[in-house]
């Protein structure tokens, strides 16, 4: 498990405190495209008295893509199946869930990059027809048969959409991509949950948490509870801009959301391979953590920072890095950084 705490953990999305999560997209702060979007194809589906088609929702982990699954069911009017690509293991646990949705329900299978081979084939015809096709008998004597299934929606969540087949991607009629939000809505979403948990906090200091998110709602909700507790038992009980700023020095965010585990990553490469570039597996294995980890949560925000660019030949720190781990390059790393 994945304890850091500016960490966005893919599989602890449902570990969010419940009732932080907005129920309505009234209530759903950011991602204004894809909400606007999906409230037109609700409207339209629920007025033809249709299942709205499926949904694909992509992007890096802690944006919500488990809040829009559970407003979609809510202002469609139906009920919610939440699991996940990993839990599904056998085409049988997969064809029971199936089997149990009623008309228009909603099936969300988080990391859904994740099912098996088998278990996806099962999706086709599900999705395509909703129809299950069942194999009776084995050998000579075995037959398929068609078997009914109601009109559902299936909403599928994965942090790259690449990650995906290309016959289970080809099946969705709405793909969203889901951005890291904008630091006033960070801000937003911190000054709605202190509403909720009934914290006092400064619109300063609520800034200064959603300047160390890294984008991420999850991670604003998370810091924010940890400093109140730090605002609680050093200070006031009342989060101003000094115990925040206490807070996340004692935490070991920097100003730009970084924690050790995003500087060891920059400072491996700039000490262990000259600032690169480095391939992924490579720094994997130089830093202990997962390569999968490393691209989907940690990378997309050190480079949307410019700390961090691909190349073809691999990973390389920027002068930008540099310069915020306040490290002077060598002459010949500034040559190649040129
Ligand atoms: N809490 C977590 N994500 C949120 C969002 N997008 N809007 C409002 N509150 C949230």
């Amino acid at each position: 498990m994945d304890d850091r705490l500016v960490g966005s953990n893919i599989n602890t999305e449902d570990s969010e405190e419940p009732g932080l999560r907005p129920r309505s997209f009234n209530e759903y702060i950011g991602q204004d495209k894809v909400k606007d979007n999906l409230m037109v194809y609700i409207e339209a589906a629920k007025q033809r008295q249709e299942s709205l088609d499926h949904v694909l929702l992509y992007g890096p982990p802690g944006l919500g893509k488990t809040t829009l699954a559970g407003i979609i069911a809510s202002e469609m009017g139906v009920s919610l199946k939440v699991t996940s690509g990993p839990a599904i293991e056998k085409p049988g646990d997969l064809a029971a869930i199936l089997t149990n949705l009623g008309q228009f329900d909603v099936l969300f299978i988080d990391e859904i990059h994740r099912l098996n081979r088998t278990v996806e084939e099962i999706l086709y015809p599900a999705m395509e027809d909703y129809a299950l096709d069942l194999i009776i008998g084995k050998g000579p004597s075995a037959r398929s048969i068609r078997l009914d299934l109601s009109k559902f929606t299936l909403i599928g969540a994965t942090t790259r959409a690449g990650l995906l087949t290309s016959p289970l991607r080809d099946r969705f009629g709405i793909i969203n991509r889901l951005e890291l939000y904008s630091n006033e809505e960070l801000k937003n979403i911190v000054q709605r949950s202190s509403k909720i948990l009934n914290i006092c906090i400064d619109e300063n200091a609520a800034m200064e948490i959603a300047l160390r998110s890294r984008g991420t709602p999850r991670i604003a909700n998370r810091l924010l509870k940890r400093i109140r507790d730090f605002a609680q038992i050093r200070a006031s009980g009342r989060i101003d801009l000094e115990i925040t700023k206490y807070a996340l020095n004692a935490l070991e965010v920097d100003e730009k959301g970084l924690d050790r585990v995003d500087r060891n990553l920059l400072l491996c490469i700039i000490k262990k391979f000259d600032g690169g570039p480095v391939g992924l597996d490579t720094m994997a294995a130089a830093t202990g953590e997962e390569a999968d980890t490393i691209e989907d949560v940690y990378e997309p925000y050190l480079i949307q920072l410019g700390f961090l660019q691909k190349t073809p030949r691999g990973r390389k720190v920027t002068l930008s890095a540099y310069r915020h781990l306040n490290i002077e390059p060598e002459q010949d790393e500034q040559i190649s950084m040129l």
